[in-house]
C-alpha cells in the first residue's frame, strides 16, 4: 500500500478512535458491578466482612477467581485459604478489593477478541506493573491504598482502543501494524476515559489518566511508583509490545529516562533501593506467574 494512503487511513483512525468512546453503539470494556460495589464498601471505615462476602457471592464466577487468586502462594503463605470469609478476614478489605479488581479485569476487560496476542501482552504487563507498584510503595514507605489498582488499570486504554477499532466507521479491521503508533499515542487518554466512565475515585482517574506525565499534588508519589513499576516490567520481559514486523515486536508504552530519574527521586529511591525492588519482584514473580 502506498505510504500516503497508509498515512491517510492512519490519520482517519487516529481522529476517529477517541470519538468512538462517545458513540452509543460502542460498548466499552465492562468492569463487573461487584468490583465497583466493593470499591465503594472498602472506602468506608465500617466495612463489614459479611457484607463483602455477600457482594462477592452475587457473582459466582468472580468469586471463584478471587478464591483461586487468594489461594496462590503470593497471598496464602503457608496456610491455605479455603473460603471467601477466611480470605477477607486474613487479608483485609482493601487487599480483597485489589484482588477483586485483578480478577475482574483479567476476566472481563482484557477479553478482547481482536488482536489477542497483543492484548495478552498488555494484560500481563498490567498485572506485573500492579505487583511491582505494591513492592515500590513498600520500599518508599507510601501508604498506597489505591496504588495497586492504579498499576493494574494504567494501560487499560490499549484494550479500550483495540476494542474500539471495529466501531470506527468505514474501516475494515485495519492491520495492527498501521494502527499501533496511534493506539500507543492515544492509550493514556483512552485509559482516562475508561476509568472516568467506570466512575472510579478521582485519585485513580488522576494517576491512570496521566500516567505518562509527571505529577504534582497528593498523588504524585503514587504516580511515581506506578511509573517506576511500569518501567521495571521490562526486566521481566513484560513490557507492552505491538505486533511483529520482520520478526520483532514494535515498541510501545515507552517512558523517557528523564521521567524515570524524576520518579526515583520523588520516591527517594537510589540505585541500590531500585535493585532491592527488582530482587523482591524476582522472588515474587514466579508466584504471580501461577495466578
Ligand atoms: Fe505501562
Ligand atoms: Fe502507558
Amino acid at each position: 500500500m502506498p505510504n500516503a494512503l497508509v498515512d491517510l487511513i492512519a490519520e482517519k483512525l487516529r481522529t476517529d478512535l477517541l470519538s468512538v468512546f462517545d458513540n452509543p453503539a460502542y460498548r466499552p470494556p465492562v468492569l463487573p458491578t461487584v468490583a465497583l460495589d466493593i470499591m465503594g464498601v472498602a472506602e468506608r471505615d465500617d466495612a463489614d466482612v459479611d457484607e463483602i462476602v455477600q457482594l462477592l457471592e452475587r457473582d459466582q464466577m468472580l468469586a471463584g477467581s478471587v478464591l483461586r487468586l487468594v489461594s496462590s502462594p503470593i497471598y496464602a503463605g503457608r496456610a491455605p485459604i479455603r473460603s471467601l470469609k477466611a480470605a477477607v478476614l486474613r487479608l483485609g478489605v482493601r487487599v480483597i478489593r485489589d484482588v477483586v479488581f485483578e480478577a475482574a479485569i483479567a476476566r472481563g476487560v482484557f477479553q478482547v477478541n481482536e488482536y489477542t496476542d497483543t492484548i495478552a501482552l498488555v494484560a500481563r504487563h498490567s498485572t506485573v506493573t500492579a505487583y511491582i507498584t505494591r513492592i515500590v510503595c513498600r520500599r518508599a514507605s507510601i501508604d498506597a491504598d489505591l496504588a495497586f489498582i492504579c498499576g493494574l488499570l494504567h494501560d487499560v486504554g490499549f484494550a479500550g482502543l483495540l476494542l474500539a477499532v471495529k466501531h470506527v466507521e468505514g474501516s475494515s479491521a485495519p492491520s495492527l501494524t498501521v494502527l499501533w503508533p496511534h493506539v500507543d499515542e492515544l492509550h493514556e487518554r483512552a485509559s482516562l476515559l475508561l476509568v472516568e466512565r467506570w466512575g472510579l475515585p478521582r485519585d485513580v482517574v488522576e494517576v491512570v489518566g496521566h500516567h505518562h506525565h509527571l505529577h504534582t499534588g497528593p498523588m504524585a508519589r503514587v504516580a511515581a511508583a506506578v511509573r517506576l513499576a511500569d518501567h521495571l516490567t521490562q526486566y521481566f520481559d513484560c513490557s507492552v509490545r505491538g505486533p511483529k514486523v520482520d520478526g520483532e515486536r514494535l515498541p510501545g508504552d515507552t517512558i523517557p529516562a528523564f521521567d524515570l530519574e524524576t520518579a526515583a527521586a520523588e520516591l527517594g529511591l537510589d540505585d541500590a533501593a531500585v535493585k532491592h525492588v527488582l530482587t523482591e519482584a524476582e522472588r515474587t514473580l514466579p508466584d504471580i506467574a501461577l495466578l
